[in-house]
């Protein structure tokens, strides 16, 4: 049996709380598989501090479980021009549509391929020849060019765990061909959903001139990469169990106790710009304005966990969110209800299912993300007999899964104001209708699935070691 081998900038410890979709996820495959995961430690050497150069610095390894863990510290000015500067100042904002955020600076890009120089540098002894190796996600976009670069054939899949976004928004990226171009050095490239495949579609034959070789298949710069829309999933029995154990047990019995007398509705998310939040505050400002019997009643409860604070974009909407739930709790609030109860930290992860399960409404209304597990949580915590109720945005990839939620423009604040309301007057009969279809197409499709459809993808791709299109 080969070996899999997880690239990832992030890299969490299986056993630990982790906020964000991917190490979520990759903590829950690794945990089954076994293997290795690589990626950046977490920490960066600051300039003139002691030690070697990062060429000749020492990995962490770490063994978790099955899991084998190995990380490598960053040079403070690599990593801010590849993780803040190019990673989430370029690519993040780009690919969620919002090139006004965007900051084109040309040293960020010298910062991002010396980083994946460094990781292909660093991983490229500890491969076997026969390892599967999996890289994740848009801070590694150019990672198996380099490994490539250095000798490496064995099958190299990538998954985006982000949206890819219509040619003309990528092609605004100065660069662009490079990075599509670097895609081109997997046997597989992997998408969120339908549209993600669809826009990587039209972008290399109208950017690349790339040949359509059928089911997938797509031939440039002398290479065969194959792609398709593989939706990431939870973990649905081991999610399930988290909430049966006793953290989400006391979580539910105090949530339920404390707001015996409201209905709760609840949003989870890292505090980022793609998730809507100024408009869910405004489209809850709406609710409780336009519908008046919700006050005293509904109360949101929105965790945002702390989120790239290096990058100005993220301060500026921790300050909006802010103002927005304080203008709001002093225009409607009352002695004895507070209508937003807004926390800027994580939630530890076993009392996530309580708190979810305790609640009618799960307010899911980025303006645009790759998946969103949110989403997917929140309905697998539910009580079948008395089912809360998914307001999901259309602008979210989970969208094209999970039909039956409420589905809403989140642009549209008053279109969302009505959403919600009728979430929370919901009969019992439809809230259970819709949550046993949505239960039912989260099972099908959960994070086991996902990984092995993808694995099952790559290992049947035409191995192909031929062909140049390293950077
Ligand atoms: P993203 O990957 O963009 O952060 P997702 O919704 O796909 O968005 O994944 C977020 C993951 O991180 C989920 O598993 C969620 O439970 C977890 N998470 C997000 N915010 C928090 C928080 N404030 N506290 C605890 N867990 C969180
Ligand atoms: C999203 C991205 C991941 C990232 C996560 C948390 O899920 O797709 O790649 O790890 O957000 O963000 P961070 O910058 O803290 O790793």
């Amino acid at each position: 049996m080969s070996r899999l081998v997880v690239v990832s900038n992030r890299v969490a410890d299986p056993r630990k709380t982790a906020a964000g979709g991917l190490a979520v996820a990759l903590a829950e495959v690794l945990n089954n598989t076994g293997g290795m995961w690589f990626g950046w430690s977490g920490k960066t050497i600051e300039p003139g501090e002691p030690g070697p150069h990062a060429q000749e610095r020492p990995l962490h390894t770490h063994q978790a479980g099955p899991v084998k863990l190995v990380t490598m510290d960053l040079d403070r000015q690599d990593y801010d021009a590849y993780y803040g500067g190019y990673s989430n100042g370029v690519l993040w904002p780009v690919f969620h549509y919002r090139l006004d955020l965007a900051d084109f600076d040309p040293a960020y890009i010298t910062g991002y391929r010396k980083a994946n120089q460094l990781f292909a540098q660093k991983l490229r002894p500890l491969l076997r020849d026969d390892d599967i190796i999996w890289i994740h996600d848009y801070h590694l976009i150019p990672l198996a060019a380099e490994l490539r670069a250095l000798g490496c054939t064995q099958r190299i899949g990538f998954f985006l765990h982000i949206p890819l976004p219509p040619p003309l928004i990528l092609a605004a990226i100065p660069g662009h061909d490079w990075l599509i171009r670097a895609l081109f050095a997997y046997d597989l490239v992997g998408f969120q959903s339908n549209a993600d495949h669809e826009h990587f579609c039209r972008y290399v034959q109208a950017e690349a001139h790339a040949q359509d070789l059928g089911r997938g298949r797509w031939r440039a710069f002398n290479r065969t990469v194959q792609a398709g829309a593989f939706p990431i999933g939870i973990d649905v029995d081991e999610f399930v169990a988290l909430g049966q154990a006793s953290e989400g047990r006391e979580m539910y019995e105090r949530m339920t106790r404390e707001y015996s007398r409201r209905q709760l509705l609840v949003g989870v998310d890292r505090l980022d710009y793609s998730k809507g939040l100024p408009h869910r505050m405004q489209a809850f400002r709406s609710l409780l304005q336009n519908f008046p019997e919700n006050r005293r009643v509904a109360t949101l409860i929105q965790i945002a966990s702390p989120s790239r604070e290096e990058v100005d974009a993220y301060t500026d909407i921790l300050h909006e969110i802010e103002s927005l739930c304080g203008s709001i709790n002093g225009n409607y609030g009352e002695l004895d209800w507070m209508p937003v109860r807004y926390m800027h930290r994580n939630v530890a992860r076993p009392r996530l299912p309580g708190l979810y399960r305790a609640s009618r409404v799960a307010l899911v209304t980025p303006l645009r993300d790759g998946m969103n597990l949110v989403a997917k949580e929140f309905v697998v915590a539910q009580d079948p007999a008395d089912p809360g109720v998914l307001v999901l945005s259309r602008f979210a990839g989970a969208a094209e899964q999970l039909k039956e939620a409420l589905l809403v423009n989140p642009y549209d604040i008053e279109a969302t104001a009505n959403a919600i309301n009728l979430a929370l007057h919901m009969p019992i009969e439809e809230r259970r209708t819709r949550h046993q279809a949505l239960l039912a197409t989260i099972r099908r499709c959960d994070v086991h699935w996902w990984c092995n459809t993808f694995l099952e993808t790559l290992a049947h791709t035409q191995a192909e070691v031929s062909g140049t299109p390293w950077l």
